[in-house]
C-alpha cells in the first residue's frame, strides 16, 4: 500500500498517547480512532499504532484491510512504510503494532533495524496514538510506559473500575511514575462521568497513594455504536453533530493536559530500544547469577503470569488461579487491594461458559478466600458498642457449625419446637445424630 508522506517534513518528537484500559469492550478502539481522526481533521499529522489484538481493531472500524503488518516487516518482507494505511484526513495507521513486543526476541541487529525505522516514522508526526490491547498483557503495559500520556478508558461498570485500578497498581509496581488520565466512556452525562471518576480516584488515593487526572467523559451514544457497525466513525460527521463534537472537546482537553506535561526527548521507538538493550545486556554475562530477593522473585512471577495470561486472554479461570497462587506466594494475606484484584479477575471471567466441575472447583476456592478475608476485617475496639453491633450480619460458624450442616439439622427438627429449644439444640447438641 502506498501512502502520501505527511506534508511537512519537520523532524521533531511527536506527543505520544496510549489509549488503554483494563477491560475489553470499554471503547478503547472507538476512542483511539475517533480522537486520531479528529486531530487529523484539525490538520495535525497523526499516526495511529494499532496495538489491539482484538478482531474489532482500528483498521476494521474504518473499513481498511491491511495487506501487510508489522509481522511482515519483522520477517524482512517489506518496509515499515509499506504497512501504513491511510484513512480520512490523512490519518496514518500501522496495523498489527502489538507485534513490536516480538522485536525483543529478534537479534539485536534486526530489532534495531525495525526500531530505527519506527523512530524515523514517528518523527514525521505531531501525535502518535496507540490503541492497546485489553488487560494486563505485557505488550500493553509496555505501550503505556512508552507513551507520554496514558489515557485509561473506563465505563460506569464497576468491573471496568477495578480493572483500571489493577492496571494502575501493576504499572506502579513496575516503577511507573506518571499520573494517568481517566476518560469515562459510555457515561449518561457529565455528572455521572465525574462521579465515576471520583470513585476511582478516591480508591487510588487510598490504596496507591496517588490519584488520577480527569480527562473527561464521552456519552453513551447510539450513533457512535452504529458508526462502528457502518465503518463510518463519528469523527467524520459534520463538526456540529453532537457525536462528533464531543471528540473535538476531548482533543482540546488532551492538548490542555499535554501542555502541562514535560515533553519527552524520545519517542516510542526509543523506549523499546531501551527495553531491548536491557534485555540484551542480561544474556552475554556469564557470571554466577546473584540470588534473587523475594521482591524480585515476586516480580518475576508477576511477569511470567502476565505472559501466560497474554497467550490466553479469555481464560478467566486460569487468570483467577494464577492470581490466587501469586497471593499465596506473597504471603497469603488478603488485604483490601487483593480483594479488589480478585474482583477484577472474577469480573473478567465468563462464568456461564465454565463446566460444572470447574464451577464447583472455583466455588471451593472462593470459600477458601472468604475464610481468609474474614479475620483481617479490622475490629475497632474504641468504637461504641452499638456501632459494632450494627455491622453486617455474620454467620456464627463457631456456635452453629457449617451452614449446610445447620440446614440439615434444621430440616430434622420437629415442626412444633420453640425457637428457644431449637437454638439450644443446635448450639449444644450439634452433631449428636439428629435425623
Ligand atoms: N460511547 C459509546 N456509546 C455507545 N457504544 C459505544 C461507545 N463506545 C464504544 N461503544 C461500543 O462498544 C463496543 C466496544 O467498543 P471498542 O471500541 O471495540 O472497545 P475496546 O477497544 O475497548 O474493546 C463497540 O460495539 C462500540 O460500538
Ligand atoms: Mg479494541
Amino acid at each position: 500500500m502506498s501512502v502520501k508522506e505527511p506534508s511537512k517534513h519537520k523532524s521533531n518528537q511527536p506527543r505520544t498517547i496510549a489509549i488503554t484500559g483494563g477491560k475489553g469492550g470499554v471503547g478503547k478502539t472507538s476512542v483511539a480512532l475517533n480522537l486520531a481522526l479528529t486531530l487529523a481533521r484539525q490538520n495535525k499529522r497523526v499516526l495511529l499504532l494499532d496495538g489491539d489484538t482484538d478482531l474489532a481493531n482500528v483498521s476494521i472500524m474504518v473499513g481498511l484491510y491491511p495487506q501487510k503488518t508489522l509481522a511482515n516487516v519483522m520477517a524482512g518482507e517489506c518496509r515499515l512504510e509499506d504497512t501504513l494505511l491511510e484513512a480520512e484526513y490523512g490519518l496514518h495507521i500501522v496495523p498489527g503494532a502489538s507485534g513490536v513486543q516480538e522485536c525483543m526476541d529478534m537479534s539485536p541487529d534486526d530489532s534495531l533495524r525495525i526500531l530505527r525505522a519506527l523512530s524515523q516514522l514517528e518523527s514525521r508526526y505531531d501525535y502518535v496514538i496507540t490503541d492497546t490491547a485489553a488487560g494486563l498483557q505485557a505488550s500493553g503495559l509496555h505501550m503505556i510506559a512508552a507513551a507520554e500520556l496514558a489515557c485509561i478508558v473506563v465505563t460506569p461498570d464497576p468491573a471496568s473500575l477495578t480493572d483500571a485500578f489493577s492496571l494502575m497498581k501493576v504499572m506502579k509496581r513496575r516503577g511507573y511514575k506518571r499520573v494517568p488520565s481517566i476518560l469515562v466512556n459510555m457515561a449518561q452525562g457529565a455528572s455521572q462521568a465525574r462521579s465515576v471518576f471520583q470513585r476511582l480516584d478516591a480508591a487510588a488515593q487510598r490504596h496507591l497513594g496517588e490519584g488520577f487526572h480527569y480527562l473527561g467523559g464521552i456519552w453513551r451514544d447510539e450513533t457512535l455504536r452504529q458508526s462502528v457497525l457502518n465503518q463510518h466513525p463519528v469523527a467524520l460527521l459534520p463538526v456540529g453533530d453532537p457525536s462528533c463534537r464531543q471528540f473535538h472537546t476531548l482533543a482540546d482537553m488532551l492538548d490542555v493536559r499535554l501542555s502541562q506535561l514535560p515533553r519527552r526527548k524520545a519517542g516510542i521507538a526509543a523506549y523499546w530500544h531501551s527495553v531491548s538493550r536491557k534485555q540484551g545486556n542480561v544474556q552475554p554475562q556469564k557470571r554466577a547469577p546473584k540470588p534473587l530477593s523475594v521482591r524480585e522473585r515476586c516480580m518475576n512471577a508477576i511477569s511470567e503470569l502476565e505472559s501466560i495470561l497474554a497467550q490466553s486472554p479469555d481464560n478467566g479461570l486460569l487468570r483467577y488461579e494464577a492470581f490466587t497462587r501469586l497471593f499465596a506466594l506473597l504471603g497469603g494475606t488478603v488485604d483490601s487491594d487483593t480483594v479488589e484484584i480478585i474482583q477484577t479477575g472474577l469480573g473478567a471471567m465468563r462464568w456461564e461458559s465454565l463446566s460444572g466441575e470447574r464451577k464447583a472447583h472455583l466455588a471451593e476456592h472462593l470459600r477458601h478466600l472468604a475464610d481468609e478475608i474474614h479475620p483481617v476485617r479490622p475490629v475497632d475496639v474504641q468504637a461504641p458498642v452499638h456501632e459494632t453491633m450494627v455491622s453486617e450480619p455474620v454467620y456464627d460458624r463457631i456456635s452453629f457449625g457449617e451452614q449446610d450442616q445447620l440446614l440439615q439439622a434444621l430440616k430434622a427438627q420437629p415442626a412444633d419446637i420453640s425457637l428457644d429449644q431449637l437454638l439450644k439444640s443446635l448450639a449444644g447438641d450439634r452433631g449428636s445424630g439428629h435425623g
